[in-house]
Formats: C-alpha cells, sequence, structure tokens
C-alpha cells in the first residue's frame, strides 16, 4: 500500500451515518493496487453541515467524494456544476472538484447498466423492462436504462405518483417508452396488469428494499410462477447475496444478477471520475466482499 505522505490526495464520501459504508474498503483497494497517491476517507457529514462540507472540499483542495445517504438530492444546491445523468436523477452520488469546481454525477444508473452488461450480458438496448419501485434507486436505473437505449420500461410501484413521476423523466430523456403501474401489495399473484408486464419483459429489476434480510424460504416479490427462462432478473437488494427473488430466478432457468454488482459499478465508475484510471473491478470486488464478510 502507498504510504501517505506530503503530497497525497484526499478522496472522501458524505453520509450521515457514513461508519458502515463500504466505499472506503472498495475505493482504497484499487487505489494501492495502482499505486495511485491518493487516500480514502469516510466524512461523517450530519445534517445542516452539507454546505461547510462542501466548502471544506474546496478550501483543503479535497479531490472529491462519494455521497451517500442522506445527502445525495441536497447536495446539488452546493455545486456548480451537474451531469446530465445527475440532473435527470435529482441526485448526485459523486462530486469531483476540479480546481475549486465541484461537479456532481450520478453513477448509479450507469453502474447498473454496466453490471448488466458486463456480468449478466444483457444490452439493454430496446429490450423491454420491468421496474419494481420508484424510490431513489429505481429512479437511478430508469435513467441509466433509458440512456442505454431500452425500449420500454414499465415501472410497477406501490405508491402510483412515484412511479409517474419517473415514467415522466424517463420520457423527457430519451426515446423509450415509460408507464407507470400501482401495485396494492407485494407480491401481486392476482395482478393481471403486472403479471402482463412480467411476461412480456425480458428484463425484471427488483428496486425495491423487499426482499432484504429476507430468510429463506420467504415469497418473492413477484410470484415465482411468472418468471420464465428467457427473463434476466437482477436484485438491487445484497443483503442476502442471494434474495427470494434471485432464488426463484435460478430456479426458473433464468439469469439471476445480483445487487452487488451495482455497488461495484458505481463505486468503478466514481473512482474513473476521480482518478482518471481504468477502475480495477475484481479488486475493488474483492475487497467488497471481504469486507461484507464473504470471502
Ligand atoms: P432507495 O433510495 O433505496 O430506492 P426509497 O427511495 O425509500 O429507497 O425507495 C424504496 C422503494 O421500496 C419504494 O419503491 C417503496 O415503495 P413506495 O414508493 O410505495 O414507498 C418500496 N418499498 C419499501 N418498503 C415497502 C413495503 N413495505 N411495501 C411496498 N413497497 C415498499
Amino acid at each position: 500500500m502507498q504510504a501517505v505522505g506530503g503530497t497525497t490526495r484526499v478522496i472522501g464520501v458524505f453520509g450521515d451515518p457514513v461508519q458502515h459504508s463500504l466505499s472506503p474498503a472498495m475505493h482504497n483497494a484499487a487505489l494501492a493496487h495502482l499505486g495511485l497517491d491518493y487516500v480514502y476517507v469516510p466524512f461523517h457529514v450530519p445534517q445542516g453541515r452539507l454546505a461547510a462540507a462542501c466548502e471544506g472540499l474546496r478550501a483543503l483542495q479535497v479531490r472529491g467524494t462519494n455521497v451517500t445517504i442522506p445527502h445525495k438530492v441536497e447536495i446539488q444546491a452546493h455545486l456548480d456544476a451537474r451531469s446530465q445523468e445527475a440532473e435527470l436523477i435529482g441526485a448526485v452520488n459523486t462530486v469531483v472538484n476540479e480546481d475549486g469546481r465541484l461537479v456532481g454525477y450520478n453513477t448509479d444508473g450507469a453502474g447498473f447498466v454496466r453490471s448488466l452488461r458486463e456480468e449478466a450480458a444483457f444490452a439493454p438496448d430496446g429490450r423491454r423492462v420491468l421496474l419494481l419501485g420508484a424510490g431513489g434507486a429505481a429512479k437511478a436505473i430508469a435513467v441509466g436504462l433509458a440512456l442505454a437505449g431500452a425500449g420500454e420500461i414499465v415501472i410497477a410501484n406501490r405508491t402510483l405518483a412515484k412511479a409517474e413521476a419517473i415514467a415522466n423523466v424517463v420520457q423527457s430523456a430519451a426515446s423509450t417508452r415509460a408507464r407507470a403501474l400501482g401495485v396494492a401489495q407485494w407480491p401481486a399473484p392476482d395482478d393481471a396488469a403486472l403479471r402482463a408486464a412480467a411476461a412480456e419483459a425480458e428484463l425484471i429489476v427488483n428496486a425495491t428494499s423487499l426482499g432484504m434480510h429476507a430468510g429463506a424460504g420467504e415469497p418473492p416479490i413477484i410470484p415465482a410462477a411468472w418468471l420464465q427462462p428467457d427473463h434476466c432478473v437482477c436484485d438491487i437488494v445484497y443483503t442476502p447475496p442471494e434474495t427470494p427473488l434471485l432464488a426463484a430466478a435460478k430456479a426458473a432457468g433464468a439469469r439471476a444478477l445480483p445487487g452487488i454488482g451495482m455497488l461495484i459499478h458505481q463505486g468503478a465508475i466514481a473512482f474513473e471520475h476521480f482518478t482518471g484510471q481504468p477502475a480495477p473491478v475484481a479488486v475493488m470486488r474483492a475487497a467488497l466482499l471481504a469486507a461484507l464478510g464473504r470471502h
């Protein structure tokens, strides 16, 4: 590992809480692997201190920072510029300090698309997608898929208005067709519209928190019987590594993409923004698995 010295530059992550962030492990492993003279540290930024923290990035010439809960939306007010993706998503997870000019990016959507291409060998171009959920993660994924040229995205959510808002953003961003479906309760075995959307989809993504910490035998978010061998099924939940939805997908003979891929690739793209170097993805994956206690 590169020793910290007089020339070492700092990269961080803003969060509250931040002590459980997996980003320091992932980024420091990548920096050490490439022998780059940076160190990546957690910054505990309480709510109400974000403006001061951003000014601190400038004053201390910190190279950049990732941004996590609860600051991804609010930080936008303290930046000098945003990427098109960040603007569409309405949230920033990566800030790069270009000589005092703070530029915001959102690498979640592109990270999801990269994991889809590289780990599931699934090209989203022209494909039909069923996206379950309409929170922050779902919005990033919808924008990422739209900018990658997806053909159609059906967004299904308990709160219909949030799904409609994402559908509108998708349609403003790309030629991707988008529509919203309200779902009274997951799983929804009697929901004919949802069932039809699942049957028509080539890609099904769970972007809700359902399935998190699920025990064996818990039902998947949509009925297992709806999954087919030609589906590609992704879950953004990465604890447990195999959610009920992914287990059902495997049992149906479908491709199953675990949520950790999005986490790795959003970090990899952020790393490339910070350092200008291609990210050593395998090193970042190993560090992440080690930090999660899964060697
Ligand atoms: P994130 O930023 O991780 O996406 P979020 O913005 O809180 O988190 O979004 C959580 C998603 O999980 C939403 O789609 C939410 O549905 P609502 O928009 O209707 O709240 C969904 N979700 C979480 N818990 C749920 C539950 N018990 N039943 C149904 N949907 C749930």
